[in-house]
């Protein structure tokens, strides 16, 4: 039977209401777990940096969504894409038992896009394992460590053991949480599961003397922006790059939030000229059009580790999702986002330290490229993100002392000239 292409009706769409906000909040409310503590806005449409509520107030987003949002909302070669795939009936979920030519190209683009990953085990080349959300990918990391661990270091199996870092972000399920050092992610969720040993963030000595003859991987996050848009000294990772050499572990970088440009360069580890054994990507991945997300490793580790029937996922690198994900990549690298990021994150960092100097409300203000925490005094940070939603500007806390700042990597220069402005406003008036 031929393929016709779908024809697009001029009806509503489906989703989509006239509801009140109200409405809107007593509908999650009554059906919705309350997993979230919500900034009070219902929006109904975005496009570029900016977010259009129900009553068509603008705000410029200046969170977006912690880094998915990296190429703006709806980029049009996103879009675009996407919109070709499905009206063409090109791409959609198939089964994995066949093959498919959108996830083909992803996995080369990303692949070839990611410097060579864990240089030791030789020169030859990555590969990628696609899932959905982020955290699927942080477990993907951890089973290779453990596997690495089992077969390579004749570590027994199950007794396995991977550092981790206090303040950690990696997700939310039961292994992840599992070394989450904030007792609220995981009160209440045991048994949790073992294997994993966290030390103060920042701390080589401490790295150092969590190892024993079971370790077989660090995992570390080059940024914390969950655990408060932490920044490590300098040298840390190349500390972990070397330790995890000396001790033969497997050094995987958690850049789901950081990585895709969002600090300045493609990578975090390229600030440092580190290369980690294997990477964790998401969010941006697919131009935040949809869940994407992969883990990224030596092609000799990813083939040691994973065989058929040893990892798997219904969605995890479909078609529609592979498709964006070529697209996204296509954009970060022809607008080279990487070096926008880098420009607009050290004019507003500078603006924001003059800002600083003159408030009695801030500490700290730190960041790289526009990956920016402002850090304020007595822990009420949520009452300046409310002032600036009132304002028209989005953002949000973390953990009640850091105002978090990461707007699309593509924000105008008069965009951010608009933050900076209300920045100042709350700050200094
Ligand atoms: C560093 C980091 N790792 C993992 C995750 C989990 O990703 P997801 O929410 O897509 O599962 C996040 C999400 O914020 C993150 O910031």
């Amino acid at each position: 039977m031929q393929n016709t292409p779908i024809k697009l009706y001029d009806t509503s769409v489906i989703g989509f209401s006239n509801m009140t906000d109200d409405a809107v909040y007593a509908l999650e409310q009554n059906f919705g777990a309350h997993h979230y503590d919500r900034l009070k806005v219902v929006v109904r449409t975005a496009q570029g940096s900016w977010i259009t509520d129900i009553d068509g107030r603008k705000y410029l987003d200046c969170l977006a969504a912690y880094s998915a949002a990296n190429l703006g909302h709806h980029h049009p070669k996103v879009v675009n894409a996407l919109m070709r795939a499905l009206v063409g009936n090109y791409a959609s979920v198939i089964s994995n038992v066949i093959y498919t030519d959108p996830l083909a190209m992803f996995l080369s683009k990303t692949a070839e896009f990611v410097p060579q990953l864990g240089p030791r085990f030789g020169r030859n080349g990555n590969k990628v394992m696609p899932k959905n959300g982020g955290v699927e990918s942080v477990e993907t990391a951890i089973k290779m460590a453990r596997y690495y661990g089992f077969k390579e270091k004749n570590i027994p199996d199950g007794k396995q053991e991977i550092i981790v870092f206090n303040n950690n972000f990696h997700g939310r399920m039961t292994t992840v949480i599992s070394f989450s050092t904030q007792q609220n992610y995981r009160a209440g969720f045991g048994p949790l599961t073992p294997g994993f040993v966290s030390v103060e963030f920042g701390d080589l000595d401490a790295v150092k003397a969590a190892i024993n003859k079971n370790t077989c991987g660090i995992l570390v996050e080059p940024l914390q922006g969950e655990g408060g848009m932490r920044i490590p000294p300098a040298g840390f990772l190349k500390g972990l790059r070397e330790i995890a050499d000396d001790h033969d572990l497997l050094l995987l970088l958690d850049e789901i939030q950081v990585g895709l440009g969002r600090t300045g360069k493609n990578f975090c580890f390229e600030h440092e000229d580190v290369v980690p054994d294997g990477l964790i990507l998401g969010k941006a991945l697919s131009g935040g059009l949809i869940p994407l997300s992969a883990f990224v490793t030596n092609a000799k580790l990813m083939d040691l580790a994973f065989h058929v029937g040893s990892d798997g996922s219904t969605f995890g690198g479909y078609p529609l999702a592979c498709v964006a994900g070529v697209s996204a990549l296509e954009v970060l690298e022809d607008e080279n986002l990487a070096k926008a990021s880098a420009i607009k994150g050290k004019e507003l960092k500078q603006h924001l330290m003059k800002i600083a100097v003159r408030s009695k409300d801030i500490t700290e203000v730190r960041g790289k490229g526009l990956f920016i925490g402002i850090e304020v005094k007595h822990g009420n940070a949520m009452m300046f993100c409310r002032k600036l939603l009132e304002m028209g500007i989005i953002v949000n806390d973390c953990h009640g002392h850091t105002i978090r700042i990461s707007p699309p990597l593509n924000i105008s220069e008069s965009e951010i000239g608009f933050l900076a402005e209300c920045l100042e406003e709350v700050f200094l008036k």
